[in-house]
């Protein structure tokens, strides 16, 4: 495996209205880590994440598992890194939870028999067999953001990004999904307002502020830096 699962240099964006977001964006996720990405509302963390599958396009370098994000190759990268959106409702659309997390495995080829295999897999991965026969809209906040997790896994992405996986969820629905994700062995990059969250799942993280990477490093050791949370405005 590559040692970068991502790599992005001086990456800057402005959406079509002019809101500059990004200003010369620069980290690396090395692979089997789990990196948090904090910031206050409004500072571009979704914006940011929206770059990494070519969903949003700024100027700068981006790779996945050290193959160079462009034109050419965006269904290349986009087996391998998985987004899964803040909105689950973004995300599945199909009658049936089994459906949705068939979809992806579908898309790539699979037969029927290998994409049963992989669906009820990753039902049991995120705890939603029982879930597997009903509609994704009939269900909880917190079992949709499973069944979400579910359905881009099923495509056995080697870094999944997750944004603001825990929002909306209650003590006990974070601390499910705060387990199941510390089993997943892939490459995670999490966006969260959730300080205890980032910290029980990821052992770095970086903060963006004014459009740029500010801090970065061990997790335990950027929360304890009171000052500088106040300054990007986190605390
Ligand atoms: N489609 C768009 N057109 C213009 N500006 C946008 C668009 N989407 C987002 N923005 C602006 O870009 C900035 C960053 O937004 P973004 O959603 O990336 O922030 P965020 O860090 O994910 O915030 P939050 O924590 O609230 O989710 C904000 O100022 C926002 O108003
Ligand atoms: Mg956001």
């Amino acid at each position: 495996m590559h040692h970068n699962a991502i790599k992005v240099q001086n990456l800057s964006f402005s959406y079509p209205d002019g809101t500059k977001v990004l200003n010369n964006v620069s980290f690396e996720v090395h692979a089997g880590e789990n990196m948090a990405l904090l910031g206050h509302n409004g500072s571009g963390k979704t914006t940011l994440l929206y770059h990494l599958n070519g969903l949003l396009r700024g100027e700068g370098l981006i790779e996945i598992c050290g193959i160079n994000l462009s034109y050419d190759n965006l269904t290349d990268v986009r087996k391998k890194v998985g987004l899964v959106f803040e909105d689950p409702n973004d995300q599945l659309f199909c009658p049936t939870v089994f459906e949705d997390i068939a979809f992806g495995p579908l898309n790539l080829g699979l037969s029927k028999e290998e994409v049963k295999e992989t669906v009820n897999e990753m039902l049991e991965q995120m705890e939603v067999s029982e879930l597997a026969l009903k509609s994704s809209h009939h269900l909880s906040l917190g079992q949709k953001k499973r069944v979400a997790i579910a359905s881009v896994l099923a495509m056995r992405p080697q870094v999944l990004i997750l944004d603001e996986p825990s929002s909306g969820l209650d003590p006990r629905g974070k601390k499910m999904l705060l387990d199941l994700l510390k089993k997943l062995e892939v490459t995670k990059l999490v966006v969260t307002h959730d300080l205890f969250f980032a910290s029980a799942l990821c052992s770095k993280a970086m903060v963006i502020a004014g459009g740029r990477i500010v801090v970065e490093g061990e997790t335990r050791k950027i929360l304890a830096d009171k000052e500088m949370l106040i300054k990007v405005s986190l605390s």
